[in-house]
C-alpha cells in the first residue's frame, strides 16, 4: 500500500525548457516538497530529487495515462500545486494533435483543461492550481487576439484562419485564462478554497521548447534584442524580462507568496512586477466561459458537469 506522505506536492508541466525550468530549480529548493513533472521524450534535465513522468500535451491518451500515473504514485497523499505552464508558441493549419485537433489548441488548452479536470479531485483543500497564459489573449495588447470564441476554427484550423500561426496562440492563451475563470467559479473549488490563479510571465523572449526551429528561435532572439526594447519604452507590457526573473515569480506565484487580491485571478508581470489586473472582456464574458467548457468537456470526452 503507498503511504500517505506529508511533504508539500506539486505537479508540474512546461519544467523541461524556457522559464519554467528556472521555476522547477526554485521550487524543488524548497524544504519538504515532492515535485512530480510531465515531460516528453528524453535529452531534457531535472534536479536530481524530481520525479519524471513521461506526459506528450499532444495526446489526450498521454494526458489520461499521465493523470493515472500521478494517482497511483501519489496513493493517498493530495496535490498542493498543480502547476500548468507547458505551451507552444502557435502552429500552422496542418500540425495536428494525435486526435486531430489544432495543434496549439490540443497542446496549451486540451490537454491542460483535460489535466486539470482528471485531477482536480486529487487537489488538497486550499491547494493552489496555476495555469500560464499571456496578456496576447487580450486586444487592446495584441490586436489580432480573439475577439469572439471561434472555437471550431481553433480545434480545426484552416489555412490562414484564426487558428493558425500567432493568432493560435492568443487563442489559446484566452483559452487557459478563461478556464482559470471557470475552476474558481465552481462550487466544489470554492468549497476546498483551492486557489486558482492564471500567470502571464510578461516576454521572456525565449523560446526553447523542443518544437521550436532554428530559425524560428533566432527571429525571435533577434526581435527580442532589437524590436522589444524599443517597444518598452512605450508599451510597459512589452518590457522583456529575464527567464530567470520570470521562472522566478511563477514559482511565487505557485508557492503562495504572490498572491492576487480577493476576488481576482490573475497575475501579470508589467516592467517584471506583479499586477492584477482584468483578463480581457472576452475572458470575463461568463457565457463564453461556459460555452468554452461546454465544448471542450466534449471534445476531451468528458461529462460537462463535475461528478459528484
Ligand atoms: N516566453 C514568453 O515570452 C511567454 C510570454 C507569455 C506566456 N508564455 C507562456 O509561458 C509558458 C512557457 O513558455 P516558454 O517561453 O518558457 O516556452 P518554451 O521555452 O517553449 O517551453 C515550453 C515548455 O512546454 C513543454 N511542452 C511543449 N509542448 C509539449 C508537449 N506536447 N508535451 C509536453 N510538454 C510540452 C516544453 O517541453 P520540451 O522541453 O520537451 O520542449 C517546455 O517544457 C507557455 O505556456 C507560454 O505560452 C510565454
Amino acid at each position: 500500500m503507498v503511504q500517505s506522505d506529508t511533504r508539500r506536492v506539486v505537479v508540474m508541466t512546461g519544467a523541461t525548457s524556457g522559464f519554467g525550468t528556472y521555476t522547477l530549480q526554485h521550487i524543488a529548493a524548497q524544504p519538504n516538497t515532492r515535485v512530480i513533472i510531465g515531460a516528453r521524450g528524453t535529452g531534457r534535465t531535472a534536479p536530481p530529487s524530481v520525479e519524471i513522468i513521461p506526459l506528450d500535451l499532444a495526446s489526450l491518451t498521454s494526458v489520461r495515462e499521465f493523470a493515472d500515473t500521478v494517482k497511483r504514485q501519489l496513493g493517498d497523499t493530495h496535490i498542493d500545486i498543480l502547476l500548468l505552464n507547458a505551451g507552444i508558441h502557435g502552429s500552422d493549419a496542418g500540425q495536428r494533435s494525435a486526435e486531430g485537433y489544432g495543434l496549439t489548441f490540443a497542446v496549451n488548452h486540451l490537454a491542460h483543461y483535460l489535466l486539470a479536470r482528471l485531477l482536480l479531485p486529487h487537489i488538497a483543500d486550499n491547494g493552489r492550481l496555476v495555469i500560464t497564459s499571456s496578456n496576447m489573449h487580450n486586444p487592446p495588447i495584441k490586436r489580432i487576439a480573439p475577439k469572439k470564441l471561434d472555437l471550431q476554427e481553433w480545434a480545426h484550423p484552416t489555412e490562414n484562419g484564426s487558428g493558425t500561426g500567432i493568432r493560435s496562440y492568443t487563442a489559446s492563451k484566452l483559452c487557459n485564462l478563461m478556464t482559470a475563470l471557470s475552476f474558481a467559479r465552481l462550487e466544489d473549488v470554492k468549497a476546498r478554497q483551492i486557489n486558482v490563479v492564471a500567470f502571464n510571465p510578461g516576454l521572456t523572449g525565449g523560446v526553447s521548447g523542443r518544437d521550436a526551429s532554428a530559425l524560428r528561435k533566432a527571429f525571435f532572439w533577434l526581435v527580442a534584442r532589437t524590436l522589444f526594447p524599443l517597444i518598452g519604452l512605450f508599451r510597459p507590457e512589452f518590457v522583456m524580462n529575464t527567464p530567470g526573473h520570470s521562472g522566478k515569480q511563477l514559482a511565487g506565484v505557485a508557492l503562495g507568496t504572490i498572491a492576487p487580491p480577493l476576488g481576482r485571478i490573475y497575475v501579470s508581470l508589467v516592467k517584471g512586477e506583479p499586477k492584477f489586473p482584468d483578463p480581457s472582456e472576452l475572458a470575463r464574458n461568463r457565457e463564453a466561459q461556459d460555452r468554452l467548457w461546454r465544448e471542450s468537456a466534449v471534445m476531451v470526452g468528458l461529462p460537462i458537469d463535475l461528478g459528484p
